[in-house]
C-alpha cells in the first residue's frame, strides 16, 4: 500500500513536469505565516513577495508585471531583467572575452554596441524555461542544464535554484552549480528590484540603506566595466563627490542623488560594493547581515545576509515612469529611482583579473567543488 501510494506521487510529480515544462509561464506559489512568494518557470524568476507592513497589511515589496507573457516580450525590449536568476556569468564580461589556460573565449557582447557582455550573453539564465524540479508548500527548486558550448561558454553547467519562504518572514536563495565536463566561469545572481514601500511613494529615496561592511566598491570605466582598480566609498556623507559610504544607516538619496560613479552621463548608484567582513569571520561566512534597507512609508525592514563577496546596488536611475506597477501596488507607474536592485554576487569581471585572486570562486571544472551562493532575507517592520 506505502508502495503504490508513493508509486502515484511519482506519478503525480513527474506529470507535474511535464506540465512545467510545457509552459515557462506557469506561475508556482509558496507561502509561509506572514509570506508568500510567486515563480515563473521563465528565469526561474521570483514574481511577487507579499510580507506584513507596520499595520499588518500585506504589501506585495517586488517589481514585476501582472502577465507572465509581459516578461518574454520584456526581455525582446527593454530587458529590465524583472527577478530571475543572471548568469552563466552575472554582471558584465570586458569585452566579452576571457581565458581559461591556453584558450580565448568569445561570449555574445550583447551591451554597449558590442563592447562587453551583460548577464550571460545573448540568451542568459534569465531568458531560458527552467524545470520545476522539487516543491512543497513553502519551497520549490528550479533546475537548468546548460549545454556545453551554448553562448560559446566551455563545457555544460548543471544549475539548481531554490526559494525557501520560512516563519519568521524570511526568503532564503540557494544556488547550487556544477561544472561537468570543463573549466568555466560561473557566477550567479538573483536580479530582484526591491520596493519595501510597495509604491506608497514614487521613489525609494527615502529609504534608509546600512551596509555595514561595503567601505570600497570596484572601480569601473564609463561602460561600467572594472579597470581593476579598487576604490573607497570615502568620507564624507553629502559630497558631490563622495555619496557612496552607507557603512552607517543613510537615506538613498544621499548618494542616488549625488554619486557619479555609474559611467559616462550617469548619476545615481550603480555600483558593486564589496563585502569586507569583519576580521573574525571567515571570507564565506554568511552569518551576520551585510545590508539593512528599510521603507519610511510600511516601516518594513528587510535585513540580507549572504555568502557572496560583494552587492551590485543598482538605484533604477534608467526608470522614467513608462513600465506600470502591479495591480498589487497601486496605478502608478516606475519612477526614475523607483526601485533598488540588490545582486550578491562575486567580484564582477573576476575571471579577467586574476590578480584579485578570485578565480577559485569563479572558474569552476569537473574535479572542483559544486559552487554554492546562497542569501537570505529577513523581514521585521520598525
Ligand atoms: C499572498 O498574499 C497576498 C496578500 O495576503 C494574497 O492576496 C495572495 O493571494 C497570496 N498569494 C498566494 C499565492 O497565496
Ligand atoms: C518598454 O518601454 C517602453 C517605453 O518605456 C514601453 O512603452 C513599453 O511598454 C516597454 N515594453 C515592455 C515590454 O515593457
Ligand atoms: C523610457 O525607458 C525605456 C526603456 O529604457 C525606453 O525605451 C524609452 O524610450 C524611454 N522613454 C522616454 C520618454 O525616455
Ligand atoms: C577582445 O575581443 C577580440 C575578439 O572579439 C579579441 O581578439 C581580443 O583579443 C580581445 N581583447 C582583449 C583585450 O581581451
Ligand atoms: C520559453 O518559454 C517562453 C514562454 O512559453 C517561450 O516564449 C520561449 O520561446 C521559451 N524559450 C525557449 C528557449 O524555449
Ligand atoms: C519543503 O522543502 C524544503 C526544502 O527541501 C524543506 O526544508 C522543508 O522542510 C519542506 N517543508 C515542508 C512543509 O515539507
Ligand atoms: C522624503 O521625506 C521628506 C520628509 O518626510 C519629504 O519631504 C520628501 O518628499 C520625501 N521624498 C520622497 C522622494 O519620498
Ligand atoms: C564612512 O562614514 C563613516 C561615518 O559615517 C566614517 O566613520 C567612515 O570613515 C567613512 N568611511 C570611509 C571609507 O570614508
Amino acid at each position: 500500500m506505502k508502495f503504490t501510494t508513493s508509486l502515484f506521487a511519482l506519478m503525480a510529480a513527474a506529470s507535474t513536469l511535464v506540465q512545467a515544462n510545457n509552459d515557462a509561464l506557469q506561475p508556482y506559489s509558496i507561502y509561509a505565516y506572514g509570506i508568500n512568494a510567486t515563480f515563473l518557470p521563465y528565469g526561474a524568476r521570483l514574481t511577487s513577495l507579499y510580507v506584513h507592513d507596520r499595520n499588518n497589511t500585506p504589501r506585495d515589496v517586488v517589481l514585476g508585471y501582472d502577465d507572465p507573457a509581459q516578461y518574454v516580450k520584456d526581455t525582446a525590449t527593454n530587458h529590465t531583467y524583472f527577478g530571475p536568476i543572471v548568469g552563466r556569468y552575472a554582471n558584465r564580461i570586458r569585452n566579452g572575452t576571457f581565458t581559461i589556460g591556453d584558450t580565448e573565449y568569445q561570449v555574445p557582447a550583447n551591451e554597449h554596441g558590442g563592447q562587453n557582455t551583460l548577464h550571460g550573453g545573448s540568451m542568459g539564465y534569465d531568458d531560458r524555461n527552467w524545470t520545476v524540479t522539487a516543491s512543497n508548500t513553502s519551497s520549490i527548486t528550479f533546475t537548468l542544464m546548460d549545454p556545453s558550448g551554448y553562448q560559446g561558454f566551455p563545457g555544460a553547467v548543471l544549475t539548481h535554484v531554490t526559494y525557501t519562504v520560512t516563519s519568521p518572514p524570511r526568503l532564503t536563495t540557494r544556488i547550487v552549480s556544477v561544472s561537468l565536463d570543463s573549466y568555466t566561469p560561473i557566477m550567479l545572481s538573483t536580479h530582484i528590484y526591491w520596493n519595501l514601500g510597495a509604491f506608497q511613494s514614487s521613489t525609494i529615496l527615502n529609504n534608509t540603506l546600512y551596509m555595514p561592511y561595503s567601505d570600497r566598491i570596484i572601480d569601473i570605466d564609463s561602460i561600467l566595466d572594472p579597470t581593476g582598480g579598487l576604490a573607497s566609498v570615502k568620507y564624507p556623507l553629502q559630497s558631490s563627490s563622495l555619496p557612496l559610504n552607507f557603512t552607517q544607516p543613510k537615506q538613498i538619496y544621499e548618494g542616488a542623488l549625488y554619486s557619479q560613479q555609474c559611467g559616462a552621463g550617469c548619476t545615481g548608484i550603480d555600483n558593486a560594493f564589496i563585502l569586507n567582513r569583519p576580521l573574525y569571520s571567515s571570507i564565506d561566512d554568511a552569518s551576520f547581515p551585510v545590508l539593512e534597507l528599510t521603507s519610511p512609508d510600511t516601516g518594513i525592514k528587510m535585513s540580507l545576509k549572504t555568502n557572496q563577496q560583494s552587492l551590485q546596488i543598482y538605484s533604477c536611475g534608467g526608470q522614467n515612469g513608462t513600465i506600470p506597477v502591479k495591480a498589487s501596488q497601486g496605478k502608478g507607474f516606475v519612477e526614475k529611482y523607483g526601485c533598488l536592485v540588490i545582486e550578491p554576487q562575486q567580484w564582477i569581471d573576476g575571471i579577467n583579473h586574476p590578480e584579485w585572486g578570485q578565480t577559485e570562486r569563479q572558474i569552476f571544472g569537473p574535479d572542483s567543488p559544486p559552487q554554492v551562493l546562497w542569501a537570505s532575507y529577513d523581514f521585521t517592520t520598525v
